[in-house]
């Protein structure tokens, strides 16, 4: 029995049925998911959309397939203004996308990503010397520090680039960092507006415009520099000489405006979700000290410190850091939606037919956060993660970064960088905070922690 109507809110001219999920957008939908189900149809300023909390429909909806695909539209067009032919902002029958995603793919193998490990562990210790720099009673907002180390990291071990993030505690944030953060909250803003306003002379609309060309200058003057560097030619250098020297079967290689727009990409893409997920993993375990102190214990057993770059061998022993991040990116991910795209009619599960053109949403945050798919979801218990627990659940039902050729290229990337950086800080610093329950701040397109202050205290309890 196919039913052709999906249950949803009621629609109005023009703003469609918009008003029930603003203005915050992930409790807005979590409330249409307990109201209509777990498929429901909304329609947003004009256009239809489908979300959906359950693993079985996200599973259709994730893979690439006959019936589904990414095709940039409803707030990634937003992020294409700046993103754009880079591979986050392209659609995947795009033929710019098939040759980047095939090129760029080797910098992410096993053997790269272990190349990483020495950049990564002294950034680490970087960070580490500038953060002794407070005293135990001062208040720092660790976000931001996070957010220097892993933007300093895709910098150097991506484009050869040192922002100076990390010198001392009042350098300031570099003009990229203000241009990209500005430019991500507003586009999340230009989502909820109409059409004609994007294209008035608003100081708004200028500044997003001047914080592009912002960004788009510095990088390539990155690039000029590279070019006109005895390096040029280095394809193993970093990801910056895969992309100037890769060339396909077909001797078929990247524009120079298509390594542009992957180096944006890249910059913004390569940071801002593991400086969230280090600083939500603080923020956990500041919270959870029977956790923290397991994964102290962990740390002491593999032998990680503070003042020396870990092997290898010692990130991969990290098994239980490893469960703590995965609950970590369960119960914030950095990303809350992934938009989709019906490309044929299709019927889901539940007997639903959806039209081909329709917009489909994986609503990663309320799937996470569906007490039928993870029990007492607002609890943080890495054991959800052990191998028997997993083995329970559709392994669709945890997607921080998406699955199948359109999913993060860059996770093992992400994981190494937060195992590295986790274990040598907390080595040497115990991280303090008493004060109430934590939300994220729903004007970011990321999952940010809102306003998290702690007290960085010298650990001495080390095991
Ligand atoms: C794509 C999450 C770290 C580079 C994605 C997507 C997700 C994601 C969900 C798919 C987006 C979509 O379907 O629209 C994350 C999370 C990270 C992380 C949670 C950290 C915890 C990184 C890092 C890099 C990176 C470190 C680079 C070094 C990219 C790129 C894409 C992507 C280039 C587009 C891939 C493509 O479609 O070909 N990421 N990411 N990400 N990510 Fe990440």
């Amino acid at each position: 029995h196919i039913k052709d109507i999906i249950p949803g809110p009621r629609k109005y001219p023009f703003v469609g049925s918009v008003r029930e999920i603003l203005p915050d957008m992930t409790k807005g939908w979590m409330k249409m998911f307990r109201l209509y189900g777990p498929l429901v149809n909304i329609n947003f300023l004009g256009t239809e959309v489908y979300g959906t909390n359950d693993p079985a429909i996200v599973e259709l909806f994730a893979k690439e397939s006959e019936y589904f695909t990414k095709k940039i539209g409803l707030g990634l067009d937003e992020i294409k203004a700046f993103g754009g032919s880079g591979l986050f902002t392209t659609d995947s029958d795009d033929a710019e996308w098939k040759l980047a995603h095939k090129l760029l793919m080797p910098a992410f193998s096993p053997r790269a990503i272990k190349a990483y490990l020495e950049d990564m562990g002294h950034i680490a210790m970087e960070t580490i010397k500038t953060l002794e720099e407070y005293k135990p009673e001062e208040p720092v907002e660790i976000l931001d520090w996070t957010t220097r180390l892993t933007f300093e990291t895709i910098g150097r071990i991506g484009f050869g680039y040192n922002f100076g993030l990390l010198e001392s505690r009042d350098t300031p944030l570099h003009p990229f960092i203000e241009a990209m953060a500005y430019c991500l909250v507003h586009a999340i803003e230009r989502t909820k507006q109409m059409q004609f306003i994007k294209k008035l002379p608003l100081e708004q609309n200028k500044k997003f415009d001047r914080s592009i060309k912002l960004m788009n200058d510095i990088v390539d003057q990155v690039i000029k520099e590279r070019k006109e560097s005895p390096e040029a030619t280095d394809k193993n250098k970093d990801l910056l000489g895969f992309m100037l020297n890769a060339r396909d079967e077909h001797n078929l290689s990247l524009t120079d405006e298509n390594i542009r727009y992957q180096v944006v990409t890249f910059l913004i893409a390569g940071h801002d979700t593991t400086a969230n997920t280090l600083a939500w993993l603080i923020y956990e375990l500041t919270r959870n000290p029977e956790i923290e102190q397991q994964m102290l214990q962990e740390i002491a057993n593999v032998g990680i410190t503070h003042d020396k770059v870990p092997t290898y061998e010692q990130v991969s022993e990290l098994k239980y850091m490893h469960r703590c991040l995965k609950e970590t990116l369960r119960k914030h991910p950095p990303l809350r939606v992934l938009g989709k795209y019906c490309k044929k009619d299709c019927i889901v599960p539940g007997g639903y037919r959806l039209k081909e053109g329709s917009r489909c949403s994986i609503n990663v945050y309320g799937m996470h956060h569906n007490p039928e798919v993870y029990p007492e979801p607002e609890k943080f218990d890495p054991e959800r993660f052990t191998p028997e627990e997993e083995q329970k659940r559709s392994r669709f039902a945890w997607l921080p970064f998406s699955t199948g050729p359109r999913s993060c290229i860059g996770m093992a990337f992400a994981l190494q960088e937060a195992k590295v950086v986790m274990a040598m800080f907390l080595h040497r610093f115990k991280f303090v905070y008493d004060g109430p329950e934590i939300e994220f701040d729903p004007n970011m397109p990321t999952t940010k922690p809102d306003h998290f202050y702690v007290n960085i205290q010298p650990r001495t309890d080390f095991p």
